[in-house]
């Protein structure tokens, strides 16, 4: 499966980091067409000290993990519309977009398409592909909401980045989020279609992987209930 990652300027470049991770180790993810914008990079400089600028495909397998040679990301550059995720008929699952800044979020829904995230994200959703978008504000003005409310109804999934307070480890709320992200893994097995119900338990079972706690399930339905 081939699958589209953008990465923008909003806080949270931890997510986009974690989500290439489990994105790279999954088994049904060949190709991660990779897309960072300018702001991208200042923010992963800023948050990780991590330096994007110069950065090739080499620098982001060490980055997430992959061996050096490892074919699995191709990196885009920002204003080449030409790159295959600007086209409908290359055929990829969807694309994430994470962190999701408002500027990406509000240039996707009005269908500019003036750079490549913003066009593989138009491409997606004309598509009928899935889009996943991790916005990352507070608090939402009311233009924000409004962009989101489009794109939802557009058929792009909004999944804000708001880490859960369930596990006391921040390390672990931030990789059970990012595992939800790449399981949007759209891709593969629509967990996204499924009921609210199920999604929760799906969360629920994410962080139990991530925590190694107990989990007692009798007071998790009835929570979810
Ligand atoms: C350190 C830093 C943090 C930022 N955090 C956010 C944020 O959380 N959400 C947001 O929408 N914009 C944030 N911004 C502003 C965006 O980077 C800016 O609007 C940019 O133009 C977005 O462009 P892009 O969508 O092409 O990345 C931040 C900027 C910086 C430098």
């Amino acid at each position: 499966m081939e699958i589209t990652v953008g990465i923008t300027g909003a806080s949270g470049a931890i997510y986009a980091h974690r989500t290439l991770v489990h994105l790279a180790a999954s088994d049904t993810v060949e190709r991660i067409n990779l897309i960072l914008s300018d702001s991208a990079r200042t923010v992963a400089m800023v948050e990780l000290g991590f330096d994007f600028r110069s950065c090739d495909e080499k620098r982001i397998n060490e980055w997430i993990g992959l061996p050096a040679d490892s074919k699995i990301i191709r990196l885009h550059r920002l204003d080449n519309m030409a790159a295959t995720p600007s086209s409908g008929s290359h055929l990829q699952a969807g694309m994430i977009v994470v962190p999701c800044s408002m500027g990406t979020l509000g240039a996707i829904a009005s269908g500019a398409g003036t750079n490549l995230i913003h066009r593989a994200a138009d491409v997606t959703l004309k598509e009928g592909r899935k889009l996943v978008l991790v916005p990352r504000e507070t608090p939402y003005n009311a233009i924000h909401i409004e962009n989101m409310l489009k794109l939802s109804r557009a058929g792009a999934r909004i999944l804000p980045a708001s880490p859960w307070f369930l596990s006391p480890a921040a390390d672990d709320r931030r990789t059970c989020r990012s595992s939800m992200f790449s399981d949007s893994r759209s891709v593969r097995d629509s967990a996204f279609e499924r009921d609210t119900m199920e999604r929760g338990y799906k969360q629920y079972e994410g962080l139990e992987a991530c925590t190694a706690r107990p989990v007692d399930r009798q007071k998790w339905r009835a929570v979810a209930r």
